[in-house]
């Protein structure tokens, strides 16, 4: 069994996600690929940095990548690690999955995607799949792993960890920013569950087994603020490479977009969670937990 283990990578976050999945497979023929844009990310970011990313990552407009070295023309199976940068897989990944010789590697070939994110892979998940389905792929499992806290503490606690480059405690009351070291821990379970429908050649049974040991857990707030956030950052994006046509006015824009994402994270979207749970949710609870079935058998 020749499988492809792919990603990308800032802090190591996903790496070592992707490490513990992998070591009870140590024993196969596991090509270890990293991938690395040519001009690498800061980190930490600054602000500016950070936020001035969204329009190219949202409008997935391929980067330089440094030349991809694979062992084999073809594999019986990819992992494919990534992570979501604004509702949109990261550019790294996104420039991959636009590559010939990629298309041409995933084409007829069965894929696990690993996500690494602080609490929203949904839309970006829905692209994977474009992508690989797009170049004749097959996707057999999709394990998001996520920050577990409040997201409006996620949200404040992955800048510290981006803008300062410490996934410590902020202020030393705040929890720690990203994926639990539990949970990273614990990822090691998911290689085991991989191991088993490997060797049982039950590859096809493997989301399921993943789903019942309650692995993917879908929130209703998060599904709700995905299903309109992506639409609105399309917009943004459009607008400022559009409008941002010099250095000044890009960065004006930028900041627009940035002060309309705090107010729309931390006035509007709170208000507009409590009417929806309040007067929509009741009236609608089992379409909602259909859908979430569907998103966690990645049927998106
Ligand atoms: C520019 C940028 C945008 C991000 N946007 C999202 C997002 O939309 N949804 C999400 O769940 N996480 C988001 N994250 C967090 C990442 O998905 C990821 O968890 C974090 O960057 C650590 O990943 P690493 O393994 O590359 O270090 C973002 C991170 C960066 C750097």
């Amino acid at each position: 069994m020749k499988i492809l283990a792919i990603s990308y990578s800032q802090t190591g976050q996903l790496d070592d996600i992707l490490g513990n999945i992998l070591s009870p497979l140590s024993d196969l023929d596991i090509d270890r690929v990293l991938i690395k844009p040519k001009k690498a990310y800061p980190f930490p970011w600054t602000a500016s940095e950070f936020f001035d990313a969204m329009p190219e990552t949202v409008l997935e407009e391929p980067i330089e990548l440094y030349d991809i070295k694979f062992k084999h023309d073809f594999y019986d199976l990819i992992i494919l690690g990534y992570q979501p940068w604004f509702l949109s897989p990261s550019l790294p990944i996104s420039t991959l999955l636009q590559l010939a010789y990629f298309k041409k590697i995933v084409s007829e070939t069965p894929v696990i995607t690993i996500i690494g994110s602080r609490n929203m892979w949904i839309n970006s998940q829905k692209s994977i799949n474009m992508h690989i389905v797009g170049a004749g792929g097959r996707i057999i499992g999709n394990i998001p792993f996520i920050d577990k806290n409040p997201n409006l503490i996620s949200a404040i606690t992955i800048l510290y960890w981006m803008l300062k480059g410490r996934k410590d405690n902020m202020l030393k009351i705040f929890p720690k920013p990203g994926v639990s070291e539990d949970d990273i821990n614990g990822a090691k379970k998911i290689g085991l569950i991989l191991r088993n429908n490997i060797f049982n050649n039950t590859l096809d049974d493997f989301q399921n087994q993943v789903i019942s040991s309650g692995y993917i857990k879908i929130s209703t707030s998060i599904l709700f603020i995905e299903s309109r956030a992506k639409k609105i950052f399309l917009l943004w994006a459009r607008i400022i490479k559009k409008q941002g046509l010099n250095k000044q006015k890009r960065f004006l824009l930028v900041y627009a977009f940035i002060y309309y994402l705090i107010f729309a994270l931390f006035v509007v979207a709170p208000i507009v969670l409590m009417v929806y749970h309040i007067l929509v949710l009741p009236f609608t609870l089992n379409k909602i937990n259909k859908k979430k079935y569907y998103i966690c058998q990645n049927k998106l």
